[in-house]
């Protein structure tokens, strides 16, 4: 069955000692506490990687990610970070196409499929993002955006790629707002993708797709959202600063 994972998406907080010293304490609490096969991904700057890498090795619960990856393999493209140079260091996941990407930096499904393909090549594993804005879910869009995103993004995958992603819903208005989806709002949209994936692909690729949560999750609200079923775990955002807060919602899994 599919994998229960919860990354945290640290975005562009802590310098390097913080967020080493946040990492530290966060596998520990993960070696002492979790005991289910649920996997633990923190995303981080790019500063942190290498580091965190090292620091992860001998602890199995735990991976590593970055937050985005450049779509061309390498190249004149001052100040970028490709997806070859983010697994030399040994990071395994890469975050592609997160609302905040596409809303400051501009970034279009057709950017993200050529991302998702270097990512691909490169043997990272994309968390693939999507979500409507408020706009967009009042003016009753919800579904054809969610739609439209995974055509034009990843359907172009052939299903031995397709089968690496992860898939993240998280609707906009719910990001850094402190207003969670309800489990049962989530829970629709997690289905309509699973359907959607099952189309393209069959419904045993579908029914392997982890899928996450993203957007206000925390360790209060995360049992009930992850209690879903087609609600596979969360990306979390400001509670994967704080160490007790994110290993409490990894510890949803526990079994
Ligand atoms: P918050 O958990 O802070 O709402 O952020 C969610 C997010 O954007 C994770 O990628």
């Amino acid at each position: 069955m599919r994998k229960k994972i919860v990354a945290g998406n640290w975005k562009m907080n802590l310098d390097y000692n913080e967020g080493l010293s946040l990492f530290s304490e966060m596998i520990n609490m993960i070696r002492d506490e979790v005991t289910g096969k649920q996997e633990a991904v923190v995303c981080s700057p790019f500063i942190h990687l290498h580091s965190l890498v090292q620091l992860s090795k001998g602890y199995d619960k735990v991976s590593v990610g970055a937050q985005n990856a450049y779509q061309a393999e390498s190249g004149a493209y001052t100040g970028e970070i490709s997806a070859k140079m983010i697994k030399s260091v040994g990071a395994e996941y890469v975050i592609l196409g997160h609302s905040e990407r596409r809303q400051y930096f501009g970034e279009t499904n057709d950017l993200l499929a050529k991302k998702t393909d270097v990512a691909l090549k490169n043997d990272l594993k994309p968390i693939f993002c999507i979500g409507e804005t408020l706009q967009e879910r009042e003016a009753n869009q919800h579904f054809g955006i969610i739609k439209s995103q995974l055509q034009e993004g990843v359907f172009h995958l052939e299903e031995d790629q397709f089968v690496k992603l992860v898939i993240a819903y998280e609707p906009v208005w719910a990001i850094g707002t402190g207003v969670t989806a309800s489990s049962d709002q989530a829970q629709e949209i997690h289905a309509f993708i699973r359907i959607e994936i099952a189309a393209k692909y069959g419904q045993e690729v579908a029914n392997n797709t982890t899928i996450l949560y993203g957007g206000s999750c925390n360790p209060k609200n995360a049992p009930e959202l992850f209690a879903q079923p087609d609600i596979d775990g969360g990306l979390i955002g400001g509670a994967s600063l704080k160490s007790r807060d994110f290993v409490d919602i990894v510890k949803v899994f526990n079994q």
